[in-house]
Order: structure tokens, then sequence, then C-alpha cells
């Protein structure tokens, strides 16, 4: 899926929005994200962390849950850190890969031009997959 450039500059866009939001006490690092589903529309997630640590949920998640809360898949995601280039985790390359195991992957950072494109096939390239009945 080849993504246009304004399509790119509005995921960035929204990812950092939400990325504004990001309640990251304990660690500090703040991430946002932003995913695109095939009807164009762009819904967004920032991680939340939480006492118990392990109970974190990342901006990615957050992201895809939003989308699929609104009968919607992703097709495409950003990912926005302070610096950039900092590629989903492990757990969401899988629950992204859901959805669309070769969906292109834009990092960014928080402010600047720029950004590094990549797909999720190349980032999670054995998925796991229940096997067939
Ligand atoms: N985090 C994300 O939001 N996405 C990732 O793909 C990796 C990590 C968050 C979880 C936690 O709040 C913080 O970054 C540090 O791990």
């Amino acid at each position: 899926m080849q993504l246009a450039p304004a399509t790119i500059t509005r995921l960035v866009a929204k990812a950092r929005q939400a990325r504004t939001h990001a309640y990251a006490p304990y660690s500090g690092f703040a991430v946002g994200a932003a995913v695109l589903t095939a009807d164009g529309r762009i819904f967004s997630g920032c991680n939340v962390e939480n006492a118990s640590f392990g109970l974190t949920i990342c901006a990615e998640r957050n992201a895809v849950a939003a989308a699929v809360c609104s009968g919607q898949r992703p097709v495409a995601v950003a990912v926005v850190t302070k610096e950039g280039g900092v590629p989903p985790c492990g757990a969401c390359r899988q629950v992204l890969a859901e959805f669309s195991p070769g969906m292109p992957v834009i990092l960014a950072a928080a402010e600047g031009d720029g950004v590094e494109l990549c797909t999720l096939g190349e980032l999670l390239p054995a998925l796991f997959r229940l096997p067939e009945p």
C-alpha cells in the first residue's frame, strides 16, 4: 500500500497531537500513535501507564482499539516519540498484524520534518496465527 505524502503528514500530525496527552509519569516516555482506516479516517492513541506497571497500554494498541470501536480496521500506522525512529513493541506489532500484516509504518519525531518508513512485514516477518481448523 502506497501512502500519499499528504496522508503521511495527516497521520503524523494526529500522532503528535495524541502524544501530548500521553500519561507516562513512570517512564517519562511519551508515545503517540495514529492509525489510518480504509475509509480515510484517522484514529489516535497515546500510552497510558499505571502504578501497576504491567497494566500500561501502549499508544499503538490504544489507537487500534479506537479504530475497532468505531467499526474500522487499521491499514497504516504512525508512531511519534520525542526523537523519532522508535518502532512499535513486539506486542503492538502482533496486534497491528491482526488487521494488516503488511501495513506501512511511519516513524516520526515530535518536531521537525522527515519520517522513517517501513512495513509491518519487515518488523514482524513471522506473526503468530492460529492454525487452520
Ligand atoms: N510504549 C508505547 O506506547 N508503544 C510501544 O510500542 C513501546 C512502548 C510505551 C509504554 C510505556 O508507557 C513507555 O512507552 C515505556 O515503555
